[in-house]
């Protein structure tokens, strides 16, 4: 009622989170629950199994010192061996859907279709069954980072021949399992891919191709996606009548001061660099890059005496395939910055795609941060990019939102209150974004069922409902409190603070 209503008002206008511990709102009954993991953080088994490697086991053997605790995937929670204990932990919490991702190198250990690995195959095929069985369903991600060393020995994502390679893989998974997989995305995350991966090397591989890298595989990444969304829309789905889509990551982007007109343009050009670069050419329909993002790179690619734009353009047909490629929007979310202009918007000597956005981005440091330095913890900054998702993407459909990821990092405590709160106010800004502003938020997936092998923190971020021994060889998964707090908000559908 009228309470809830001031108080979520309070809320939104962005004062103190965590603070107004109370919801009347449910879950709607269509609204789904689940958990995330993806293929490379959790399965180990790198050489078992016929799999190839991939190019995060390539580089990780060369630079040990990639990460702080000098860690690997070969192992990790060991889930090639140990996915029924998974399924039981998936159980315990109660979901009834479980997003995860296939390795690429599993199936196709040369990365192409001359060589199918029956044994990785056979792994999945067992996984989705198991998992079937006890009535959870797997939404299957195609990509989730780890590309065949073979493919990226060819450049990768930057090399427009990966839109075939891809398809040619995303077809071998469609035939293999698309009589039981119905949900899939093809792409995990492809900002956060190209830019800290191709642009810079906080990423593997870390190609530091400085504002010429991230753009192109910004454009091949966008048209492989569209070329397998398509390719299943004419071969696959007519009888398979599955879904497929896309999930993309971003930040909420607060302006310093929402009163300053250059605050405010700062933080809605981070936006459209960072998001709507993904988002516009899918979800519009104008099925190309915003129109700010091209001035914007063409204006500064000339100026730093480039005699062409650093991104590339899309021909007429590449627009009409790209129009409305994905029949869900797939969001990750996780933490917000601060936005203001940076100080030298132009004159820098190296391109790069922050560069071109032109924004100085800060935290906030009265913000909790739990865990990873990146993660400050601002629940309202959810419901705005809620809205903003719903606002700017509905021309072509009401898009229905799954969010595929949101959660938090810490030491790795069983008693983990932080990440309680954390869940409680994330998932009370869904239930406000659903129930006060109309946005069609259909899902949601915790980030992450366990401790697991986070990139360049290596095993020192701790994301997991359940804790992982990694020194025991058996990998023992506990639950943390989180995990027992999770299992209530789905069995009640709703938030008890
Ligand atoms: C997003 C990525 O998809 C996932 O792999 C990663 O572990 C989480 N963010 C946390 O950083």
């Amino acid at each position: 009622g009228a309470l809830l209503v001031t108080l979520s008002l309070l809320q939104s206008a962005g004062g103190s989170t965590g603070v107004f511990r109370a919801s009347n709102y449910s879950f709607p009954d269509d609204f789904i629950f689940g958990v995330s993991t993806a293929a490379f953080q959790i399965e180990g088994g790198w050489n078992e199994g016929g799999k190839g490697e991939s190019m995060w086991d390539t580089y990780l053997h060369k630079h040990p010192e990639y990460t702080p605790d000098r860690s690997n995937g070969d192992v990790a929670a060991d889930s090639y061996h140990k996915y029924m204990d998974d399924i039981k932990i998936i159980q315990d919490l109660g979901v009834d859907h479980y997003r995860m991702s296939i390795s690429w190198p599993r199936i196709l250990p040369n990365g192409t279709d001359n060589n199918i690995s029956h044994e990785g195959v056979m792994y999945y095929r067992t996984l989705f069954e198991e998992l079937l069985k006890v009535n959870i369903t797997p939404i299957v991600t195609l990509f989730h980072w780890d590309m065949p060393t073979v493919l990226m020995d060819l450049g990768g994502w930057s090399n427009p021949k990966v839109i075939e390679y891809f398809e040619d893989y995303a077809r071998i998974a469609f035939n293999l399992y698309g009589d039981i997989i119905k949900t899939w995305t093809t792409l995990n995350e492809p900002h956060q891919h190209c830019y800290q991966g191709y642009g810079l090397d906080y990423f593997v591989p870390a190609l530091m191709s400085h504002g010429v890298g991230e753009y192109l595989c910004t454009h091949y990444t966008l048209l492989a996606h569209a070329r397998v969304y398509r390719m299943y829309e004419k071969e696959f789905r007519p009888y398979q009548k599955g879904k497929v889509g896309i999930t993309l990551d971003a930040f909420w982007a607060k302006p310093k001061d929402p009163n300053k007109l250059e605050d405010v343009h700062a933080a809605d050009a981070y936006l459209q660099m960072h998001l709507d670069i993904y988002a516009h050419p899918i979800f519009s329909d104008v099925g190309d890059y915003p129109a700010f993002v091209r001035e914007r790179v063409n204006n500064m690619s000339l100026e730093q005496g480039f005699s062409r734009s650093r991104l590339p353009y899309f021909t007429d047909e590449e627009i009409v395939a790209l129009r409305g490629s994905s029949d869900f929007f797939g969001l990750n979310h996780y933490t917000t910055f601060i936005m203001s202009p940076s100080s030298m918007e132009s004159g820098w000597l190296v391109p790069s795609l922050d560069h071109d956005t032109g924004v100085r981005v800060e935290q906030n440091l009265t913000w909790p941060k739990p865990g990873a330095p990146w993660l400050t913890v601002y629940p309202p900054g959810f419901r705005m990019l809620l809205n903003y998702v719903h606002d700017n993407y509905r021309m072509l459909k009401d898009i229905p939102i799954l969010i595929t990821e949101n959660g938090m990092s810490d030491l790795g405590q069983i008693e983990d209150y932080e990440r309680v709160a954390y869940f409680n106010d994330y998932l009370h800004q869904v239930l406000l974004a659903i129930h006060e502003d109309g946005v069609n938020v259909k899902g949601y997936f915790a980030w992450t069922l366990m401790d697991d092998f986070e990139w360049s923190d290596g095993y020192t971020a701790k994301f997991g409902l359940y804790k992982v021994d990694f020194d025991s060889p058996e990998r023992t998964r506990t639950p943390k409190l989180s995990a027992k707090n999770y299992a209530n908000i789905v069995r009640t559908r709703r938030i008890d603070f």
